[in-house]
């Protein structure tokens, strides 16, 4: 399979057959996760997988808990927290915030600090300074660097899985402060998604997709 076949024809699996993910397999995948790019090699991301039926119910019953009242009952919801109940893997995929925003810069008092990946402050003339200076005015344009570092790994995942016949859904519907506690993820880490992993038991029709051309446009905005 090439990786354009893996592309259009993966779709979000959210009913799985029993059986179980062989580890080799499922390193397999993680492997994949591994090897996707990130923001200056920094790889601050961490997959938490979970076999463990209990704590699969319990992740499974905090997606619903997010939803107050009745809407924690709709048919979306349910279908949602019956996948991450039933799937045989799921991986929980977290933001070593700090690492992904701050190894390569700080804020020392009143003063911007540049890093080397090594730790140590780096010599801030010239291009760094300059670096720094902009870094401080866009602050906001750094702050998601380590979603999109993760979502690359778990794209990444999600196509190395579905080459070897496996299924899987991305869960933002999670519930981030309960992962927290029940995985046991420390404060200054941020669970952001859930991942699925399992033997597709449903063959979902491709979901439609805008044009190209609503999508793209060359040369400048229209
Ligand atoms: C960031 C992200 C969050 C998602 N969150 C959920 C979710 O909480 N529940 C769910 O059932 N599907 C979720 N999905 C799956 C999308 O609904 C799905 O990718 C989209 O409908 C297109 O369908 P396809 O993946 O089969 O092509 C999510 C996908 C992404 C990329």
């Amino acid at each position: 399979m090439n990786v354009y076949e893996a592309i259009e024809k993966r779709r979000s699996i959210r009913r799985y057959r029993p059986d179980d993910v062989p580890e080799p397999v499922l390193r397999t995948l993680l492997n994949a996760a591994r090897l996707a790019p990130s923001g200056c090699n920094r790889q601050a991301w961490k997959l938490i997988v979970v076999r463990d039926k209990e704590t699969k119910r319990r992740i499974a019953e905090s997606c619903r808990q997010r939803f107050p009242g009745p809407a924690s009952d709709v048919r979306v919801v349910r279908r949602v927290a019956k996948a991450v109940a039933e799937a045989p893997v799921i991986i929980v995929a977290c933001v070593l915030v700090r690492d992904a925003n701050m190894k390569y810069f700080q804020i020392e008092g009143e003063d911007p600090v540049m890093f080397s990946n090594k730790g140590r402050p780096r010599d801030q003339s010239g291009f760094w300074q300059e670096f720094i200076e902009h870094r401080s005015s866009h602050e906001g344009e750094y702050e998601s660097l380590g979603i999109w570092d993760l979502a690359i790994a778990l794209d990444h995942l999600s196509l190395a899985a579905f080459e070897q016949g496996l299924g899987t859904c991305w869960i933002g519907a999670g519930d981030t402060m309960a992962l927290k506690r029940i995985l046991s993820i420390p404060a200054e880490i941020q669970a952001r998604m859930t991942m699925t992993v399992g033997y597709p038991d449903e063959s979902p029709e491709p979901r439609s997709r805008k044009r190209l051309d609503e999508l793209v446009s060359y040369e400048k905005y229209e």
